[in-house]
């Protein structure tokens, strides 16, 4: 099983889990019934805007596995940003996993208001206190978000979960998150869908048949995903590689029999070119209310 890292929330997350991103309700409760009950994941990373948390909600109430060995991740979405409007859409989220409480509580994106992130931040504080979610914390922030919310005081975020790959390395998302205890969980870990990127400075994913990173694989008789994801654990990060078929569910966590050495690891860090996958968080502002 994978290792955890402690949370500043003083509770535990796998490093290691399943993205849902793109999958229905269907795939996803198939995908997610499969990562608990015979891959042996323990991690399951889902979202409002994915529109599937029904779908894990299933896959949950299904497995024998019980819920307390399950680490379960939502977020809310730009349009529910607010207090009100936050405290209304966790609910709704509870709703729909059929659970009682999340493991950890997400916002999606920052957006551009710093009023409305301080008023958003305020419900997740009042969820979090209301321990109908272990932790929260935030995705997509640049220090100088994440800055509004260690200006305000209080409670920080447990996480920032961000766009996170050899081609975009975040230097230095970390450095801020390690000095304030947050810990960074990576979202496209892989490099993302193969079809196409979706932001505005998107590219399709090159790294899974990056030569560097295949012959890297080669060398350890592993796949380019598998040596990626080692990239992330042996970084400290969170990782959560997104797939709905079983093979690549199972080889995604098959990661903990081999270990990639000092030359393999500063090979991966000559790739980074700050190419994005998704949206930048600075441009982002989807779904924002007005
Ligand atoms: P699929 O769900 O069809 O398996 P990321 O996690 O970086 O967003 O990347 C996920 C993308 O990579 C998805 O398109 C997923 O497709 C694909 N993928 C996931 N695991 C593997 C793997 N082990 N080998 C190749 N492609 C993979």
């Amino acid at each position: 099983t994978p290792p955890t890292i402690t949370l500043n929330s003083g509770t535990t997350i796998p490093q290691l889990g399943l993205g849902v991103w793109q999958a229905t309700n269907d795939e996803t409760e198939r995908a997610v019934r499969y990562a608990i009950d015979e891959a042996g994941y323990r991690h399951i990373d889902t979202a409002a805007a994915y529109g599937n948390e029904e779908g894990v909600g299933r896959a949950l109430a299904a497995s024998p596995v019980p819920r307390e060995d399950i680490f379960v991740t939502t977020k809310l979405w730009n349009s529910d940003q607010g207090y009100e409007p936050a405290l209304k859409a966790f609910d709704t989220s509870l709703k729909k996993l059929g659970t009682e409480y999340v493991d950890l509580y997400l916002i999606h994106w920052p957006l551009q208001d710093r009023e409305r992130i301080l008023r958003t931040w305020d419900a997740l504080e009042k969820i979090a206190e209301s321990g109908r979610a272990k932790a929260v914390g935030v995705c997509n922030f640049e220090p100088h978000h994440l800055q509004v919310l260690v200006d305000r005081g209080g409670l920080l975020p447990a996480v920032d979960q961000v766009e996170l790959h050899p081609h975009l390395p975040q230097q230095g998302i970390r450095r801020f998150a390690s000095e304030h205890g947050i810990a960074v969980e990576s979202w496209s870990p892989l490099g993302g869908t193969s079809n196409s990127g979706w932001g505005p400075n998107s590219k399709p994913n090159t790294l899974l048949v990056d030569p560097i990173v295949t012959r890297i694989a080669d060398r350890h008789s592993k796949s380019a995903a598998q040596v990626l994801i080692r990239w992330h654990l042996q970084n400290g990060l969170i990782v959560i590689p997104k797939s709905v078929h079983e093979q690549r569910i199972s080889q995604n966590i098959d990661v903990f029999d081999f270990e990639l050495d000092e030359l393999d690891l500063s090979e991966l860090d000559t790739l980074d070119d700050g190419t994005r996958v998704g949206a930048h968080p600075d441009e982002m502002n989807i779904g924002a209310p007005a």
